[in-house]
């Protein structure tokens, strides 16, 4: 098994010289394949799991937010940029009701604009842990669309988060 510091301490000796290019790609790849069996084995042993299948469903979080026009572009849509900060804060409520530490966001995958937001609508913003690591958790999120007058949603988009737990240092720690 190959830590985060031997790997980092590989890569300062290729740029000392000290190693060659084929042994550091030789740890780079053992590297990376220790980390992905490590999170393999976190999503085997999660769904194994009564305990924590329970917590990750009391940590699914929903916010409705009416969408007024101060939140809308020049096309009377919700404007993306408020939709994102949306969805990154239900993905940080989530992220901490599930792990009850500090969390930052660190990334977001790919976010799907399915439907645009009318103005005048409610959006519910839905938050769901999908994957945990060992200091990082993914949360899906779903933007529903929502009439004021009518009832029923429709799906408008989708994204992923990765948050992780972090001490007073601001260094990761485990998340659960
Ligand atoms: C979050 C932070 C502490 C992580 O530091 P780091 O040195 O990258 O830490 P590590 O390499 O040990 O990674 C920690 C975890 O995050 C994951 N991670 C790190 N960078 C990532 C990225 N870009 N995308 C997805 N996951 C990532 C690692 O895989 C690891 O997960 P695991 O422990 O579950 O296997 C640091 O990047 C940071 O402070 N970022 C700024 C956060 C911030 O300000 N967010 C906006 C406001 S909330």
């Amino acid at each position: 098994m190959i830590t985060k510091e031997e790997y980092l301490q590989a890569k300062e000796s290729l740029q000392e010289g000290k190693i060659t290019q084929d042994v550091f790609l030789l740890i780079e790849q053992k590297y990376e394949q220790d980390k992905q069996r490590k999170n393999k084995i976190t999503s085997e042993e999660w769904s194994k799991d009564d305990a924590l299948q329970k917590r990750v469903k009391n940590a699914e979080t929903v916010v409705y937010k009416a969408v007024f026009p101060g939140d809308t572009n020049h096309h009377n849509t919700m404007f993306g940029g408020t939709v994102l900060s949306y969805m990154d804060e239900v993905a940080f409520l989530t992220a901490t009701r599930f792990s009850r530490k500090p969390i930052v966001t660190v990334s977001s995958d790919k976010i799907n604009f399915e439907h645009s937001i009318p103005s005048g609508t409610i959006v519910k913003v839905v938050g769901k842990v999908a994957e945990i690591g060992r200091t990082s958790m993914k949360v899906f999120i779903e933007v529903f669309i929502e009439s004021m007058y009518r009832e029923g949603s429709e799906l408008a988009i989708t994204g992923t988060f990765t948050l992780v737990a972090i001490n007073e240092n601001k260094r990761p720690v485990a998340i659960i």
